[in-house]
């Protein structure tokens, strides 16, 4: 499903209808505030307001640039989740997109089943939402059976989940605008909250953080607690480890990449633009489900990149039930060692030792798991 016909079309015509509607929504140049936007999602974050999306010059910008991307790195993550017999393909999904913004998880969850089931989306940001509507809308979606509401995440739970089972949950890019990263406590008992809600076996609650290391960690604490706390069973991306092992060192952390190809021209001509390369979709994420779900055992999730020593000898580091290296050898299928980062493999290819623990040298430079692979330099930033 990763590569469908209809998905792929369907993201260019998500982009295409955001660009439009972004450049009629206000009339200062759309580059100049995208740029801007990203500076406070990068290094100004610690000047950025919780009430950014309230700026009608930032959440068009918001609109034209960021969401057709995490709509992208949204879709994807659930195609992949149905590749991988994780999330059932014949929904139609009752969704319920929590931080909604400008509906990014919604509209992904269109063009991943083309349909949707009666849906909630809930932000504090009612002219976002109402974007995010007026998007969804233009492309064709049925709107008839969502429903907007302008809540804090923080507000009496009663206030704004809806009542009934929800298919797919997704909070993309919200969790690290709730509290602090150093304290997982609050995203916890959200987390907590939101996995009660989903329909017993098959509903799944997706979690999309930036693939930036405060961001990722700060995620990866949080699933470390959800097995602790056996609150939820981790469907993704972790293949049987009991605790996280790149938490145990402190320069790496977990995502995956995708390259998207099909980008739409206008957005290529943003890109340009402003200087911010999109051509891969970086993200972490979680996909949990309720805890008496069986969660996946075997299997081998690729985590680094290709890394190259002077022999030619080609290694990569994968996770299972704790990381381990594969080794480019002739047994190894090449499947395996040039898998994209976030691709599952069979764990019978032959591998190595786990990796010694970072020394003060570091491990080969720029392919750890947190790090860029050195033969595909990660494009822009993981935001
Ligand atoms: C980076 S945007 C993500 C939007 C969308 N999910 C996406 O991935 O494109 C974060 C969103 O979370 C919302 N948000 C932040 N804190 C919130 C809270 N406590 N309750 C509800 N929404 C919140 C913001 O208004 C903003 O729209």
């Amino acid at each position: 499903m990763t590569g469908s016909t209809p998905l792929l079309a369907r993201l260019a015509t998500i982009a295409e209808a955001a660009a439009r509607i972004a450049s009629e929504r206000h009339r200062s140049p759309l580059a100049g505030d995208v740029a801007r936007l990203s500076t406070l999602f990068t290094e100004a974050r610690g000047q950025r307001r919780p009430t950014y999306m309230q700026d009608p010059a930032l959440r068009r910008a918001y609109l034209g640039f960021f969401v057709p991307h995490n709509v992208a790195r949204i879709a994807l993550l659930l195609a992949r989740a149905v590749d991988e017999g994780l999330l059932s393909p014949s929904l139609p999904p009752r969704v319920l997109d929590v931080g909604a913004g400008p509906l990014s998880g919604t509209l992904a969850c269109w063009a991943v089943w083309g349909r949707l089931g009666p849906s909630r989306a809930v932000d504090l940001a009612r002219s976002a939402l109402d974007d995010g509507a007026a998007l969804l809308a233009a492309v064709g979606a049925d709107v008839a059976r969502l429903d907007l509401v302008d809540r804090s995440l923080t507000a009496p739970p009663a206030s704004w989940l809806p009542d009934g089972d929800v298919d797919v949950v997704v909070a993309a890019n919200v969790l690290n605008e709730v509290g602090d990263p150093r304290e997982p406590a609050p995203r916890l008992r959200l987390v907590h909250m939101l996995v009660q809600r989903l329909t017993p076996t098959t509903g799944r609650l997706l979690v999309v953080e930036p693939a930036m290391r405060v961001e990722a960690r700060a995620l990866m604490a949080v699933r470390d607690a959800v097995v602790d706390e056996a609150l939820a069973s981790v469907l993704s991306p972790c293949r049987g480890a009991r605790a996280c092992p790149l938490l145990a060192t402190r320069g790496d952390w977990c995502h995956g990449d995708v390259e998207w190809t099909t980008r739409p021209p206008s957005y290529r001509a943003l890109e340009a633009a402003t200087g911010l390369r999109k051509d891969t979709l970086s993200a972490s994420h979680l996909l949990l489900a309720a805890p008496t779900t069986p969660a996946p055992a075997t299997g081998l999730r690729v985590i680094g990149g290709v890394m190259r020593d002077p022999r030619g000898v080609e290694r990569r580091y994968a996770c299972g039930r704790g990381l381990v290296t594969l080794t480019g050898t002739p047994r190894l299928p090449p499947r395996a060692v040039h898998a994209g980062r976030g691709e599952v493999v069979d764990d019978t290819v032959s591998r190595g030792p786990p990796p010694a623990p970072r020394g003060p040298g570091g491990r080969s430079a720029g392919a750890g798991p947190g790090r860029p692979s050195p033969r595909r330099p990660r494009a822009g930033r993981g935001r």
